[in-house]
């Protein structure tokens, strides 16, 4: 079977997406690459943060790999916080501090509509190649659900009546930013 090493520290990301790529491609984890530290994100897009983190992995191992990177867009807030979800409440903040921070951004805010957004980057024998998922829905006034990660617990997709921390995980992989990318990561891979 066709092997990547998927260039992520985030063992939720990692679990996701195994289950999606399970009989279609063998993950190798960063650990299991002997590859340890801290991966760069400083761009200032999704799709250069994807491209930083595949080809931090490609430069100290020559091997074909991907990253993705993911930003939760908030209609209220501009597009807020996008591509700086991660550190949206600062250098070394929790997924609990970045959840408190746009809950309070939100407060007394109608329009909630916000959007995930998922770029993945592909480093084929050297080659870059980008996937893109992207799913609507809104910014719940607080949180719901055990599951998931990240802003998971205040984020209800368009057409459900749950966020995506109550969903199964396999539910959520059905129709979440990363599912549609990773979807088309292996449309590629099969073709
Ligand atoms: P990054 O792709 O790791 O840079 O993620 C950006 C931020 O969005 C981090 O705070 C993540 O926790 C959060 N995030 C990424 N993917 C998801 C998701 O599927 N659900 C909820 N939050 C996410």
């Amino acid at each position: 079977m066709r092997e990547l090493i998927f260039a992520t520290n985030n063992k939720h990301k990692l679990e996701e997406v195994s289950q999606l790529l399970v009989g279609k491609v063998n993950i190798v984890s960063l650990a299991d690459a002997g590859l340890e530290g801290e991966i760069p994100e400083t761009a200032d897009t999704l799709q250069g943060n994807a491209l930083q983190k595949a080809q931090w992995v490609w430069e100290r191992t020559g091997k074909d790999c991907f990253a993705d990177d993911t930003g939760l867009e908030v209609d209220a807030l501009g597009g807020a916080p996008g591509v700086y979800s991660a550190r949206y409440a600062g250098e070394h903040c929790t997924f609990d501090d970045n959840v408190n921070k746009l809950l309070a951004a939100m407060e007394g805010k109608t329009n909630r509509k916000a959007a995930f957004r998922t770029v993945i980057c592909l480093i084929e024998g050297g080659e870059a190649r980008f996937f893109e998922g992207r799913v609507e829905g809104c910014i719940l006034t607080g949180r719901y659900g055990e599951g998931g990660f990240g802003y998971d617990p205040i984020f209800m997709p368009d057409r459900y009546a749950v966020s995506f921390a109550e969903m199964p995980l396999d539910v959520k992989n059905q129709i979440s930013h990363r599912g549609l990318a990773v979807k088309q990561l292996v449309n590629y891979l099969a073709n």
